[in-house]
């Protein structure tokens, strides 16, 4: 029995499908990693032939893999391509997609679908909802997966009514929520290092770390997404999701196995330990900016009040974690761009070298770049030669360019949708961990909305953010780290 696969893209005449998703699935072909049969379909209103989509994704492989499109290889790709305009708001436009499906599929064998929605999020609801009307959900032929993009919800009452309103159509098994995050090779490589090696996992903890910097700074400013940005603002667009990601995987405890839920889990388990920080400590434990110039960006409302910038400390109230600092960051507008988790380990305990007495040596840290120049830097002492004991920090450093070469890092979208299409829901996030996330991410939001709210703290573009960030970290005897992967 013949099996093959079709991959609906919602929204396909958007930047997404030419910037990402179709760069990927090409790259996948190229890589022999496509299932033996398949077909990808554009769906949208606009009127498009399919030999004008063609051209669209094409120039979009052209201008964002460019290194990998290779006109005999696009020839055989692109026939596989095919545009259907259509009402995804419509049951029977649901239902004359599904006829055009059905006879893409013909009609022995097993053919399975993959729905991405690359649409507006207050379309993901309703668009589910006439996939199921229309029958398309039912997984008599083939599976049926639904890739659904962030943002899922923009607070935990959205989130929990979209996750309702899903679940009554799909099974969480068939719901794939993607954070582009966990698609990053250095992401997913955060498990190997803590897992594979039996190095670190002994020290992992409060015994011995100090505190916790997780950090995504972005050197670019608002631009021309501003108008989809007022309003939502650094914490949702970014911490919500990739930052909360990314300290549930520095946190969580090794699961049982590489199984989705096992890891999922433990993820959960992680969120559901973090302190909430309430409307009342909010001004406490986080600080909100604005790079100077974001008022005037097109699409900004005059005076608005949505932070570009944040920073927030997290305590988690577990036995590995308790009283250790997790600090978030994240701003736009910054003076880099650089994702980066950096684990400051404590002090030795007594300095038996002839120091003067005041000496604190540096700590150790070990930093785990997540771009832009991925790699893990461990930073130790080491002695200077020629002298008695003075010292100096140095650094241990693995680059995935110098030891994999510089195309081996794929792109977070290539992995993703390889994983949705293998069935293999690891990297993506349950409804549970989405509402959990959520759930401590509104008592901020709500604080910063009211009228108690912390002052929305200005910074000049191109810093590293706000002087009231600096003194948050500096009043807790830390320092922010700046850009340290590049050393
Ligand atoms: C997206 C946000 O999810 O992530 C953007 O909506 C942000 O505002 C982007 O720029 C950052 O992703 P990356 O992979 O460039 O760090």
């Amino acid at each position: 029995m013949s099996e093959s696969t079709i991959i609906v893209i919602f929204g396909a005449s958007g930047d997404l499908t030419r910037r990402k998703l179709i760069p990927a699935l090409y790259s996948l072909y190229l890589k022999k990693r496509m299932p033996d049969t398949f077909a990808i379909v554009g769906i949208s209103r606009s009127p498009l032939s399919d030999d004008d989509f063609r051209a669209q994704v094409e120039s979009g492989v052209q201008n964002f893999a460019a290194s990998k499109y290779d006109p005999a290889r696009w020839a055989e790709f692109a026939p596989r391509i095919t545009y259907r305009p259509a009402d995804l708001g419509s049951v029977e436009g649901m239902r004359q997609l599904d006829d055009y499906l059905q006879q893409l599929e013909g009609d022995n064998g097993s053919c399975n679908r993959l729905y991405y929605l690359a649409i507006a999020p207050r379309l993901y609801e309703i668009a589910i909802n006439n996939l199921g009307a229309a029958n398309m959900i039912s997984e008599d032929h083939g599976w049926r997966h639904v890739v659904i993009e962030k943002p899922f919800g923009h607070n935990l009452a959205s989130a929990e009514q979209l996750n309702t309103a899903i679940h009554k159509v799909l099974h969480e098994s068939q719901i794939y929520r993607i954070d582009h995050y966990l698609g990053k090779e250095t992401v997913q490589n955060l498990l190997v290092f803590r897992f594979a090696n039996a190095l670190f996992e002994p020290v992992w903890n409060r015994n011995y770390i100090d505190h916790v910097q997780i950090t995504a700074a972005e050197k670019v400013d608002v631009g021309h997404r501003a108008g989809y940005y007022d309003g939502i603002g650094v914490v949702r667009d970014m911490m919500q999701n990739h930052m909360m990601q990314l300290l549930t995987l520095v946190a969580m405890e090794p699961p049982a196995s590489f199984e989705a839920n096992a890891l999922r889990n433990e993820k959960v388990k992680v969120l559901s330990a973090i302190q909430p920080i309430t409307p009342e400590t909010a001004v406490q434990h986080t600080v909100r900016g604005q790079y100077r110039g974001y008022r005037n960006a097109e699409g900004v409302v005059p005076n608005s009040e949505t932070a570009t910038y944040a920073a927030i400390r997290f305590y988690i109230d577990n036995w590995r974690w308790q009283g250790v600092p997790f600090y978030l960051r994240s701003g736009k507008a910054l003076a880099e761009k650089s994702s980066e988790i950096t684990i400051f380990f404590k002090r030795p305990p007594h300095i038996m070298f002839p120091l003067p007495a005041d000496t604190q040596l540096a700590a150790n840290f070990l930093s785990i770049c997540v771009q832009p120049d991925e790699g893990i830097h461990f930073s130790f002492q080491a002695k200077v030669p020629d002298t008695a004991a003075e010292m100096r920090s140095v650094d241990m450093t693995f680059h995935y360019n110098d030891t994999f070469g510089p195309t081996a890092i794929p792109e977070a979208y290539e992995r993703l949708l390889f994983d949705a299409l293998k069935g293999d829901a690891s990297l993506f996030t349950r409804g549970d961990a989405i509402e959990l996330s959520w759930r401590l991410i509104d008592p901020i939001l709500a604080a910063w909305e009211s009228e108690a709210a912390p002052p929305l703290a200005t910074y000049e573009p191109g810093s590293w953010g706000p002087k009231e960030a600096d003194d948050f970290i500096s009043h807790d005897g830390f320092m922010w780290t700046q850009g340290c992967c590049d050393e």
